[in-house]
């Protein structure tokens, strides 16, 4: 199986986190995500171990909530002692209402608005991560008006290049996100936020991309990072302490997938990291990382169920289910791979190609192309493994597709922790 919480039961169902995913489908009918709880702390203890075994715990690790918002996760985070990177009101609104302490959250974004700034300004988020020098100034004005002075952090383009998607690449100097190193706009920017009365410049940012296999670029970026550290202390004679790496570890989405653990990718950024303090004889910076992938992915899936199938010879067999790419845009918009298993039937040998197609008005509403399952017929229940991540945060109401449902499973018993939209929410603004 792809992860290991995975298991087939003696009646030949799949389960996740000792749950029958059938047994799931039929108590809160489909499209359903799943999420295992039990998975999801795992991993933020290993994040929060290899900060304390290799940095004496001199560190944050900030879930990335744009991975999957909704305030069950925040209570999960928070009580595993994490923070949350937000990027927007709505996250930042969502972690408040679940409690997460403002302190612990790091404000991102490369277009936030003035109100924005002031919900950031006005509920004490720890820090606010700024993009360009337009947000700078309005930000200093903002912050003046309330009599706040807020910690702020530089997003910085390190001109990296990671190995992923063109759309999920973002540490490049052809990016939207933050000012380039290489031309000197970022020294210019640290000087100008220096220089602001209302704002306190703690440390920079960068984030070199998403679902990363390679572990060089993370510990590549960290020594770029701490050498414009040194470069600004030389400069402004500024030494800023803290260093926020980003995220961006990969995960297994499909059996040929590799990635390395997050754990040993940590482990050589800090590697990384001290050795080029150490070099510039700089002092070990407070860090912060904001994983988001690597913490939901693997441990959730989402239950479909077979509506049709479709079979045009010579050509390619179509399973049509009742979700798509209004609970899951990602083969739409990346051409994501995903396994696929017949939750009813998984201990069955996944012996034929097919297509899973959604419910969308649109050919290109595919869950997957080319994909091995088992011999499905309508009725049956589609499990889609490794959709904890960006699927829930990303969905949609398309078609007017209501929302799908998400339960948290634990010790084998799920609770709901989002509830399926209703035709009425779908209709609640409109006039
Ligand atoms: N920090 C920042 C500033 C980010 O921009 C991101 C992701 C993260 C942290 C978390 O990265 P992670 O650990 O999850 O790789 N929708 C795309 C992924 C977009 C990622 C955007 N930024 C997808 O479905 O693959």
């Amino acid at each position: 199986m792809l992860t290991p919480n995975l298991t087939v039961n003696a009646e030949g169902h799949l389960c996740i986190g000792g749950a029958d995913t059938a047994a799931l489908a039929k108590a809160h009918g489909t499209p359903l995500y799943v999420m295992d709880e039990t998975m999801i702390r795992e991993n933020c203890r290993g994040y929060q171990r290899v900060i304390a075994e290799e940095y004496g715990g001199n560190g944050l690790i900030c879930f990335a909530s744009k991975a999957l918002s909704c305030k069950e996760l925040y209570r999960i985070v928070d009580s595993e002692q994490l923070g949350a990177d937000v990027i927007s009101g709505g996250e930042l609104y969502t972690a408040l209402q679940a409690g997460m302490p403002a302190a612990k959250i790091v404000m991102h974004g490369n277009s936030k608005s003035d109100e924005e700034l002031k919900m950031a300004l006005e509920t004490g988020v720890g820090r606010i991560v700024c993009d360009n020098l337009p947000e700078l100034e309005r930000l200093n004005r903002i912050a003046g008006a309330l009599g706040k002075t807020p910690a702020i952090m530089l997003r910085i383009k390190p001109g990296i290049d990671a190995h992923t998607h063109d759309f999920v690449k973002t540490g490049c100097i052809d990016s939207k996100f933050g000012f380039a190193l290489e031309t000197g706009e970022a020294l210019d920017a640290v000087r100008a936020a220096s220089a602001y009365p209302n704002l306190k410049l703690v440390g920079i940012h960068c984030h070199i991309g998403s679902q990363i296999f390679d572990t060089e670029p993370f510990a590549e970026a960290a020594r770029v990072m701490v050498r414009f550290m040194a470069q600004i202390r030389a400069a402004l004679g500024l030494t800023l302490p803290e260093l926020n790496l980003g995220g961006g570890p990969g995960i297994k989405y499909t059996e040929d997938d590799d990635p390395p653990a997050f754990g040993s990718i940590v482990r050589a950024i800090l590697a990384a990291l001290k050795a080029a303090c150490s070099e510039l004889d700089f002092p070990q910076p407070f860090v912060l990382f904001e994983p988001g992938r690597s913490i939901v992915g693997g441990a959730g899936l989402t239950l479909y169920t077979v509506m049709a199938k479709k079979i045009i010879p010579d050509i390619r067999t179509y399973v049509l289910v009742d979700g798509g790419m209004c609970d899951n845009p990602r083969y739409a918009l990346y051409h994501s791979r995903y396994e696929a298993v017949l939750a009813n039937k998984a201990g069955d040998e996944r012996s034929e190609r097919v297509t899973v197609g959604g419910k969308c008005c649109e050919s290109g509403d595919l869950i997957g192309e080319d994909m091995p399952l088992q011999p499905a017929e309508p009725g049956d229940i589609l499990a889609v493994l490794a959709t904890g991540v960006y699927n829930y945060s990303m969905a949609s109401n398309y078609n007017r597709n209501p929302r799908a449902e998400m339960v948290m499973v634990k010790d084998g018993a799920a609770r709901t922790v989002v509830r399926r939209e209703s035709y009425e929410d779908i209709c609640r603004n409109d006039i």
